[in-house]
């Protein structure tokens, strides 16, 4: 039985077969449409979610599953005190596979080593949310065609922005990938994530604060919310907001072939005239969400 929890537990091989399923689901959904008749998938959302939640949940009854689950903790017994190691055990038994987010950081690794099902971590805190980073593979995949040789921009709040910990640890184990960094000094990557991954794969890497300055060289312009519910004071965050607003003007100088991608929710980084950009991707990677999540499911459950 296997959980997925942090996106390194995947190996490249592996990650070439969900895209591969993914691709496979684009072309023939038909031919998928059954392979989860019977099974059922548990949403367990502490945190708030539009796409993650309910891209599982799509992936899950177009694969003739069934879900079940709930959006809130405060609706949850969590709130009367129980610990997410038994609220695994519990699920357990009523469901074949758990999809969690929880805004403590490691909590879908405490259910996974509770469970007797695989648990799928949809986001831990500050930390990683790899199904995101599946979404973001098979964009790159598909708008790219390839994984080397790559210069992503990472863009807004690389501190909290678990996104981005998750992307750059899946992208950095590829030849030729370099990192630009773009932040405001107090949203600067964390330091572990620069030696525990950037470090140890040898990655180039940039910080800086100038996203104009950065763009002519972007292959990947990865956009990010600043992260409110992270903050400690409401002041910082009021400061902090607007510091990136990617426009039409901004983009003037950028690769005609640029991907410009945001996992969303989208508040103010990205104007609304950007969304008719061709090179805009964002939505499409929402959807291709959805399709990743069907080949992890499958995968998880052991469904060929
Ligand atoms: C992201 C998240 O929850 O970390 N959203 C998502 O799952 N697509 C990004 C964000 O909330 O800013």
């Amino acid at each position: 039985m296997r959980s997925l929890i942090d996106i390194k537990e995947l190996s490249l091989k592996e990650l070439d077969s969900l895209i591969d399923t993914a691709l496979d689901i684009i072309e023939n959904p038909q031919k998928y449409s059954e392979k989860c008749k019977g099974k059922k998938l548990a949403t367990l959302f502490f945190e708030p979610s539009t796409r993650t939640r309910l891209s599982f949940e799509a992936a899950m009854y177009e694969l003739g599953g069934n879900v079940l689950g709930f959006s809130e903790a405060s609706s949850s017994s969590s709130a009367k005190g129980e610990s997410v190691a038994d609220t695994a055990k519990m699920i357990s038994c009523y469901a074949d596979i758990i999809a969690m987010r929880h805004p403590k950081e490691g909590a879908p690794l405490v259910a996974s080593m509770n469970a007797t099902i695989p648990v799928v971590n949809a986001g831990d805190g500050g930390h990683n949310h790899p199904t995101q980073t599946l979404a973001d593979l098979l964009t790159i995949k598909r708008k790219k065609g390839r994984f080397n040789n790559l210069t992503i921009g990472l863009c807004g709040d690389l501190k909290f922005g678990r996104t981005v910990h998750s992307l750059i640890a899946a992208m950095s184990r590829y030849e030729g990938v370099k990192f630009v960094l773009i932040s405001p000094e107090e949203l600067r990557i964390p330091s572990y994530v620069k030696t525990d991954v950037l470090d140890k794969c040898g990655i180039e890497y940039v910080e800086t604060k100038d996203l104009c300055g950065a763009m002519p060289e972007l292959d990947i312009l990865y956009m990010t919310r600043i992260q409110k519910e992270r903050f400690f004071n409401e002041e910082d965050y009021l400061r902090l907001k607007d510091s990136y607003i990617l426009d039409p003007q901004k983009l003037e100088n950028a690769k005609k072939d640029l991907c410009i991608m945001h996992p969303l929710p989208r508040v103010n980084e990205i104007s609304v005239k950007v969304d008719s950009d061709p090179r805009a991707c964002y939505f499409e990677q929402a959807l291709n969400g959805k399709y990743m999540r069907m080949a992890l499911i499958l995968m998880l459950l052991g469904i060929k």
